[in-house]
């Protein structure tokens, strides 16, 4: 079996214990006779599959009970207006535009109700993560105050939350979902598309503080299948779920527990991600794109100094099973996403690729 260094920014690699869990429960889910995917999520097996993906997570990320935990589907995309949908009760909230999705993000918001940008990056072409004083002074009396805490194209990272003082915290964590430990509790909701650190596409988790769900939707016209009061109070069951993405996910959540927790996770990934910055720091063939300040954990950028090179560099790390490394079109180059099912040693070859490039590149 050959299997490539996988540094996709989503769908991502899934750690192999997982892969080969799934093979081997694929036709007979513990003697039930039936895939998962075949299976009523009515069932008593898969009510078990679900609670324990829940309880998992719970745990993982020490979740308050005050909160409660959906698995929705319609990728993170549809949470663009779920969130305003549910939320925006005075019709207004703030947003932090710091890459794409931030952008969609307040682009949707802005078809629900008010949505003044607090602070963006956009002049700098998203290279960090801008300026924050000034928030706290205009987040009073806004619904919500929203960030995408990881900016998977960008590859730029909060390592500071906005203070937003009563105003809830929204965050889109898709790409940081589990690569280290977070306090929930600084949250009004979290939400996350799984294809990334979590599980397969099709089930976005959304973690949210039951105040803020209340008695239902803010806005009237928000469809049923979106109102997080209903999901919650049907266990994200209103309808079918994403039965299989679902058990996908609690398999990973299990998986980084058994690795430790979010603790190890965490240390693991500022130790693949320094393994790469300072390999760019010291470079004369590879520029970093993100401000050192700003450098996120989960997906490093760069590039080289001419478009050519990047493209001969992409090439050569194909050949050499190093697999999606090209960047995003809006910034060009290159792209490691280093989630947590990469592994150090496929960091490590990527880097030793690097090397030999950087020797053969390099000007004398
Ligand atoms: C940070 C972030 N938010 C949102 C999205 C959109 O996710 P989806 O394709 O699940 O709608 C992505 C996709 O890569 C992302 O990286």
């Amino acid at each position: 079996m050959a299997r490539v260094h996988n540094f996709s920014a989503g769908p991502a690699a899934l750690p192999l214990p997982v892969l080969k869990e799934i093979q081997q429960e694929l036709l007979d889910y513990h003697g039930t006779g039936m895939s998962v995917m075949e299976m009523s999520h009515r069932s008593q097996a898969y009510a078990a599959i679900i609670e324990d993906a829940e309880a998992t997570l719970r745990r993982l990320m020490n979740i308050p009970d005050s909160y409660r935990v959906l698995f929705l589907q319609g990728g993170a995309t549809l949470q663009f207006a779920g969130i305003p949908l549910n939320l925006m009760r005075r019709g207004k909230a703030g947003y932090i535009v710091t890459g794409h999705f931030a952008k969609l993000a307040w682009q949707e918001a802005c078809h629900y109700g008010e949505a003044p940008v607090l602070a963006t990056s956009e002049d700098t072409g998203f290279d960090r993560i801008p300026d924050l004083s000034g928030v706290r002074a205009q987040a009073d009396g806004l619904d919500y105050v929203y960030i995408c805490q990881n900016n998977t194209i960008f590859g730029t990272m909060f390592h500071d939350l906005p203070d937003t003082g009563e105003t809830p915290l929204v965050a889109d964590v898709s790409s940081c979902f589990l690569s280290m430990p977070i306090d929930v509790s600084r949250y009004g909701l979290i939400y996350a598309g799984a294809q990334k650190n979590a599980g397969i596409a099709g089930v976005t988790v959304v973690i949210v503080r039951d105040d803020l769900v209340g008695d239902g939707p803010a806005q009237a016209c928000c469809p049923t299948y979106m109102s997080y009061r209903r999901q919650a109070d049907a266990g994200s069951m209103m309808n079918t779920p994403n039965t299989f993405g679902i058990y996908v996910c609690g398999k990973v959540f299990r998986w980084v527990e058994q690795q430790g927790g979010l603790e190890a996770m965490g240390r693991m990934n500022h130790e693949k991600a320094q393994t790469l910055y300072d390999l760019l720091d010291r470079s004369q063939v590879f520029k970093p794109f993100a401000e050192p300040a700003s450098r996120s954990i989960a997906n490093v950028t760069f590039r080289c100094t001419s478009p050519e090179l990047d493209t001969t560099f992409i090439e050569g790390a194909r050949s050499r099973g190093l697999e999606g490394v090209k960047a995003h079109r809006l910034t060009g180059g290159m792209r490691a996403s280093i989630y947590n099912a990469v592994s150090l040693e496929s960091v490590q070859a990527l880097a030793a690729y690097m090397e030999e490039f950087e020797a053969a590149h390099r000007s004398l």
